[in-house]
């Protein structure tokens, strides 16, 4: 054979693989509104720059007929290439090729890009679109899940693993996109369940849709899987190139600095009546964040679960900082499971990569009743305890407005170590609300010559009470008397004065003793 006729060999082979199902699936593909793998990975990566390993691998299984199976790359393109320039490894399984199941060698492709991007510190984005575990290949296909978990886990706060579902993916292919940091569904394509509606019918019955039971608006609204939610496969990919540029490539690195052009002195007169004085009165806190951020572009992160906190990404003064804020027009703002775990696994994540926190605060406490407490609100908002706790990255508290009781405390206060905090006049931190308050150590004198309890008298009288209470105790200048509070500041201030903090704690190194792992609350 010549050169010329092995190069030819070689372009007939690679053409033959790179059409993975073939013409027919992938035109099958394309009529469920799909995308194939290469033409994501294609979409997602800067042109030109993917860089495949491992499309000549195979299967040596011979059960069931598999040696007579042509499964091109084993059902998963794999390889690494750029996004703006920066190296990320990426995985896509192919749905037409056995339904991008999951057997040894396509779960073997995946560990391997794993190893790569972990020992090379650079971000993994899987795109998911599989049938889970490959039935012919059995106990082997397990085994492949539990080496990608295992990685997973090992690699978590090493580098960023993001996942994009694609597809259907049931069993085994949900839970390592949930191992990882981030997963963006698109809308009608995308679903996640660890059994499907045909056993749920089996077992339990009950008739529900792949949309109800998994899909993108149930998992981002209700259970909280999802982070990210868009209309198209387009619109996925820009968010996960978007979302890669706030992002360090690895935990060793610092986030990457971005010239916003955007003055870090501005001040914003508008912010002192975007929050309202009066503590009752709700009010949008993302008009707050995108007042403060640069050019006021801020990457929300969960933007539709427990909307009653804000988490994301924004840039101040170029620098990448993660936010947490309570949403005053959600539940009052208020804290309960979800949003306790919400902010927990942000901050967290935050801390892994470096990236520093800027929580704004207006938080009337947590959320009363048996559903929250039988639920399990002490644990799941203990976990907002800890996260604080835990980060050693920069932390900069603002109270804006309400900060009472363990929620004052559980919102970065000095307490949980924040480095620098600032209030607003409009600040009211104490025990309780004023009206709570009275209702306590009032009682007896509200109730007195038998004025009925929450009766219009007693409500009257309950007003003065707090009121007394408030312009006593439910103010700023106590905390900052205390040094709870490092500087009140009017609200128009806030950008330069958080830029300043954050600059000042650019160096900021904090030991902790030495242990193998806390024991996050779980
Ligand atoms: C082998 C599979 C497969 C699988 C799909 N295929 N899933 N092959 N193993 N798990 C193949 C089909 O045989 C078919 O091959 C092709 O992929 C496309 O599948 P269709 O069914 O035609 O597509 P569609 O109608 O779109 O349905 C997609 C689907 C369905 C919803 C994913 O295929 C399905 O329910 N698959 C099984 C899901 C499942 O139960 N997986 C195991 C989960 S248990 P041809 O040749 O006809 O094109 C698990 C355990 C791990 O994952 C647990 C670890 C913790």
């Amino acid at each position: 054979m010549s050169i010329e006729d092995k190069i030819k060999d070689l372009q007939e082979r690679t053409s033959a693989l790179r059409l993975g199902g073939g013409e027919k699936r992938i035109e099958a593909q394309h009529e469920k509104g799909k995308l194939t793998a290469r033409e994501r990975i294609d979409m997602l990566l800067d042109a030109g720059s993917f860089q495949e390993i491992g499309l000549f691998r195979k299967h040596r299984v011979t059960d069931f007929g598999m040696e007579k199976l042509d499964v091109p790359a084993d059902g998963v393109i794999t390889g690494y290439g750029t996004i703006d320039g920066k190296l990320v490894y990426v995985y896509a399984q192919d749905f037409t090729v056995m339904g991008g199941s999951l057997g040894e060698v396509h779960a073997n492709k995946i560990s391997r890009l794993l190893d790569m991007a972990g020992r090379m510190g650079a971000p993994v984005i899987g795109l998911n679109d599989s049938g889970g575990a490959r039935i012919q290949e059995g106990v082997d296909s397990l085994k492949g899940y539990g080496d990608i978990f295992f990685r997973n886990t090992l690699y978590s706060g090493v580098v960023p693993q993001i996942t994009a579902i694609l597809g259907p993916c049931a069993g085994g292919a949900v839970y390592s996109p949930s191992i990882g940091d981030f997963i963006v569904m698109v809308k009608d394509i995308s679903f996640m369940f660890i059994t499907g509606p045909e056993v749920v019918k089996e077992v339990l019955s009950e008739d529900v849709s792949f949309e109800e039971l998994g899909g993108a608006v149930v998992h981002s609204k209700r259970s909280g899987m999802a982070h990210f939610v868009c209309d198209d496969e387009e619109e996925c990919f820009a968010t996960i190139r978007d979302l890669v540029s706030y992002l360090p490539s690895n935990n060793l690195e610092e986030p990457p600095m971005v010239d916003t052009g955007d003055d870090p002195l501005r001040t914003e007169p508008k912010l002192n009546d975007i929050i309202p004085v009066d503590p009752q009165k709700p009010y949008d806190i993302k008009k707050v964040i995108e007042e403060v951020a640069d050019n006021g572009e801020f990457l929300e992160v969960h933007p539709s679960y427990a909307m009653n906190i804000v988490v994301g990404f924004a840039r101040m003064n170029g620098r990448t900082v993660g936010i947490v804020a309570n949403q005053p027009k959600v539940l009052a703002g208020c804290l309960d499971i979800d949003s306790s775990d919400k902010a927990a696994g942000f901050i967290r994540f935050c801390d892994a990569f470096n990236i520093p926190l800027v929580t704004f605060v207006d938080v009337p406490g947590y959320l009363p009743g048996t559903v929250q407490e039988h639920g399990g609100v002490i644990r799941h908002g203990a976990k907002l305890l800890y996260a604080y706790s835990e980060a050693t990255v920069p932390k900069i508290t603002i109270f804006v407005r309400k900060a009472y009781g363990g929620a004052y405390i559980g919102m970065c206060s000095k307490h949980l170590g924040a480095d620098i905090v600032y209030a607003l006049p409009t600040t009211e931190i104490a025990v309780m609300g004023p009206e709570g308050a009275a209702n306590i150590i009032h009682r007896r004198e509200l109730m007195e010559g038998g004025v009925e309890y929450l009766s219009e008298e007693y409500l009257a009288r309950r007003k003065a009470k707090g009121e007394e209470y408030r312009s006593k105790f439910a103010t700023p200048y106590v905390a900052a008397q205390r040094g709870y509070v490092d500087e009140v500041i009017a609200a128009s201030d806030l950008r330069p004065k958080i830029v300043a903090a954050l600059e000042s704690l650019v160096t900021k190194r904090e030991a902790r003793p030495a242990k193998k792992h806390g024991n996050i609350p779980l």
